[in-house]
């Protein structure tokens, strides 16, 4: 099987979006990550009464990926998208998540303001906390 390109894995991640369940901010949000063995694993935010429990759509992603495939994945590339036609970078907390699991070269598709936008995880969290950095 040929590695998916980075403009299939944002079609991927934009029917993962669809099926947000975002009834409180109504911004609904896909990612899909490619592993490093192949497999995509798709993630989307979920949110809750309690508002601070909602769960984004990047970290929902590598629960999933973590669950289906374990604790040894990889992350190759990430694509993210919304269906709300604005920018959405990973935020912080889900830059952390990622960090866990990505390459340090693996691009990451995400739609900015001028248009969608590719940067390699090293640039997109420079200083990530991990236990065990070299
Ligand atoms: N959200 C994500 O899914 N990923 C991010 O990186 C930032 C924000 C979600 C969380 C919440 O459901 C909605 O977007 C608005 O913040």
């Amino acid at each position: 099987m040929t590695e998916p390109t980075l403009e299939q894995l944002h079609a991927i991640a934009t029917t993962a979006a669809q099926h947000a369940y975002a009834p409180y901010s109504h911004f609904r949000v896909g990612a899909a990550l490619l592993l490093t063995t192949g497999e995509i694993v798709t993630g989307t935010n979920v949110e809750n009464g309690s508002y601070g429990l909602a769960l984004c759509a990047e970290h929902s992603a590598v629960v999933r990926a973590v669950a289906e495939y374990g604790p040894q994945i990889r992350i190759a590339a990430v694509a993210i998208t919304n269906l709300n036609q604005a920018a959405s970078p990973p935020c912080g907390a889900c830059r952390q998540v990622l960090a866990e699991f990505t390459e340090p070269d693996a691009p990451i598709m995400f739609p900015m303001e001028g248009g969608q936008q590719t940067v390699p995880f090293r640039e997109v969290f420079p200083f990530s906390f991990r236990l065990d950095r070299e």
